[in-house]
C-alpha cells in the first residue's frame, strides 16, 4: 500500500470509529494536538497498564511515581533545558512559513511549502519549552516551564523514594505522564505533537555498572514491544552516533519501528551517567549521594533511563495491526490488534432481532461488563456487516446468540484474524474470553 495511502486511511478509520480525533476540530484544531476517542482512550490505556505491569507491578526493584507536571524553575536550569533544549529555526522569506533547519529538504536549500529556492533566513537557536506565569503577575520572575520530559520529576525526588520504599541501589522510579514541546514541525498525525504522554523509567546504578544494565535495559524493552505482537522484522536499534546524543547521555540507542514515512525512533534507551542527579546537587545545594551498605561507599548513581512515547506506541500499534483482505472478492479491513490491548474484547450479536435471541445476548453482555470485560452489543444490520465493523475497530471475538442459543444455550465465538467459529456454552462464555486474555 502507498505510504501517504496507509496514513490517510489511519487518519480516517481513527476519526471514523472513535480512535483519535483532532482537538477543538470546530474551531478549525489545535496545531499537532490530538484528542483520543472512546476507543483511543481505551486502546491509550491498556498499553500504559501493560507497561506499569511490567515495568512497577511485576518487579521489586522499580517503584511508581506521579510527580507534578509544573516544577521549580531552577529544575530547567539544571537540567540544562533553559540553555539547551533548543532546535535550528529558520524562515522562509517568500512564504514566511518557519521550519527545522535540520530537515533534508531544507537543508538542501527549498522550501517544502512553497518550494522557492534558497529563500532562507540564517537560523537561529529556538528553545522547545513551553512558559507559562505562576501566580497573578506576569512578569520574568514568575515564569515556570511546562516540562518537556517527566523525567527530572524523577531525578528531584531520588532520595525521597529510595528513602520510603527503602530501595537499595541498583533499582528504579517510573512514570507515565504528559509532556509538552513547542516542535517547529510536528506532523505525521500523533508522531510528532506539542502534548504528548511518555512512559519513563530511571535505573539507578553503581557507576561502573551501568554499560552492563543498558544492556540488559535494551534487551528488556525491545523484548516488550515484541510482545505487544509489533511484528519483530520492524523492529530495529538506532545506536547514537556523537553528533546525536542528547547533552546528557553517554550511550543511548533508540527503538525504531518502520512507519508508513520510513523508520522513526519511539522510544530511547539513554545512559545519562550522574549528569542529571549531579547537576541537581548543585544547583539545589542538597546532597543527592547514595550510602552504600554495608560498606559505607558514598556515590551518586548513574542513570540508565527508558523513554517510551505512549502516543508514538499507540500509532506503531495501529499502523502494525491495519491490514486489508481479499474476502471472497470483498475486502476486509481488520485491525489485528493482540487482545491484551484491543479496546473491545468482545462483541455480542443476536443473530436476528426477535424470538429472545436479544435478551440472551444482554445477559451475556452483562456477565462480560460484571467480569469487566469490554464489550460492545450490535443488532443493527446483516450480521457480515457486524463482523466486518468489529473487525475494523480490532474487536477479537465476535458472540452471537442464534437459534441453536434458545435450544441447547450455546453460542458462537467467531475468532477476528482465523475467521473460525467455536460453539461453546453460553455459561462458559466469560471463563473462555478469560482464558484467551491471560
Ligand atoms: N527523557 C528523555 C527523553 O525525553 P526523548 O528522546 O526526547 O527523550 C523520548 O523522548 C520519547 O518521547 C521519544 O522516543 C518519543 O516516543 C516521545 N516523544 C518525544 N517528543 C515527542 C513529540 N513531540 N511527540 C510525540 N512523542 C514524542
Amino acid at each position: 500500500m502507498p505510504t501517504q495511502d496507509l496514513m490517510d486511511k489511519l487518519v480516517s478509520l481513527s476519526k471514523r470509529r472513535g480512535y483519535i480525533f483532532q482537538s477543538s476540530e470546530i474551531y478549525g484544531g489545535t496545531g499537532s494536538v490530538w484528542d483520543y476517542g472512546p476507543l483511543g482512550v481505551e486502546l491509550k490505556r491498556n498499553i500504559k497498564e501493560r507497561w506499569w505491569a511490567s515495568m512497577v507491578h511485576r518487579r521489586d526493584d522499580i517503584e511508581g511515581l506521579d510527580a507534578a507536571i509544573l516544577m521549580n524553575p531552577r529544575v530547567w536550569e539544571a537540567s540544562g533545558h533553559v540553555d539547551g533544549f533548543t532546535d535550528p529555526l529558520i524562515e522562509c522569506t517568500n512564504c514566511h512559513r518557519r521550519f527545522r533547519a535540520d530537515l533534508p529538504e531544507v537543508a538542501e536549500g527549498q522550501c517544502p511549502s512553497c518550494g522557492k529556492k534558497d529563500a532562507f533566513t540564517e537560523p537561529r537557536m529556538f528553545n522547545l519549552m513551553f512558559k507559562t506565569f505562576m501566580g497573578p503577575v506576569e512578569d520574568s520572575s514568575a515564569t515556570v516551564y511546562i516540562r518537556p520530559e517527566t523525567a527530572q520529576g524523577i531525578f528531584v525526588n531520588f532520595l525521597n523514594v529510595q528513602g520510603a520504599a527503602r530501595q537499595k541501589v541498583p533499582f528504579g522510579i517510573a512514570q507515565i505522564g504528559k509532556a509538552f514541546r513547542n516542535e517547529i514541525t510536528p506532523g505525521n498525525f500523533i508522531f510528532r505533537t506539542r502534548e504528548f504522554e511518555q512512559a519513563e523509567m530511571q535505573f539507578f546504578v553503581k557507576p561502573g555498572e551501568d554499560d552492563d544494565w543498558f544492556a540488559r535495559w535494551m534487551d528488556v524493552r525491545m523484548q516488550w514491544h515484541k510482545d505487544l505482537g509489533i511484528r519483530e522484522e520492524k523492529l530495529r536499534f538506532h545506536k547514537h552516533g556523537p553528533d546525536e546524543l542528547a547533552h546528557y547521555a553517554k550511550d543511548a540507542h533508540d527503538i525504531e519501528y518502520e512507519f508508513p514515512f520510513g523508520w522513526k525512533e519511539f522510544e530511547g534507551i539513554h545512559n545519562r551517567t550522574d549528569f542529571d542527579l549531579a547537576r541537581h546537587q548543585e544547583y539545589s545545594g542538597k546532597r543527592l549521594e547514595y550510602i552504600d551498605a554495608p560498606t559505607n561507599e558514598r556515590f551518586i548513581p548513574y542513570v540508565i533511563e527508558t523513554s517510551m512515547g505512549v502516543d508514538r506506541t499507540t500509532l506503531v500499534v495501529l499502523a502494525d495491526a491495519y491490514r486489508e483482505e481479499d474476502v471472497e472478492g470483498e475486502t476486509r479491513v481488520l485491525m489485528a490488534l493482540s487482545p491484551e490491548i484491543a479496546p473491545v474484547k468482545a462483541a455480542v450479536f443476536p443473530l436476528v432481532k426477535k424470538d429472545g435471541m436479544p435478551e440472551l445476548a444482554r445477559k451475556i453482555q452483562s456477565d462480560l461488563r460484571s467480569a469487566a470485560i469490554n464489550s460492545f452489543y450490535d443488532q443493527s444490520g446483516a450480521i457480515g456487516r457486524r463482523y466486518r465493523r468489529q473487525d475494523e475497530v480490532g474487536t477479537p471475538w465476535c458472540i452471537t446468540v442464534d437459534g441453536e442459543s434458545l435450544e441447547k444455550g450455546t453460542v458462537t465465538i467467531r475468532d477476528r484474524d482465523t475467521l473460525e467459529q467455536v460453539r461453546i456454552s453460553m455459561d462458559q462464555v466469560v471463563t473462555w474470553i478469560q482464558e484467551q486474555l491471560s
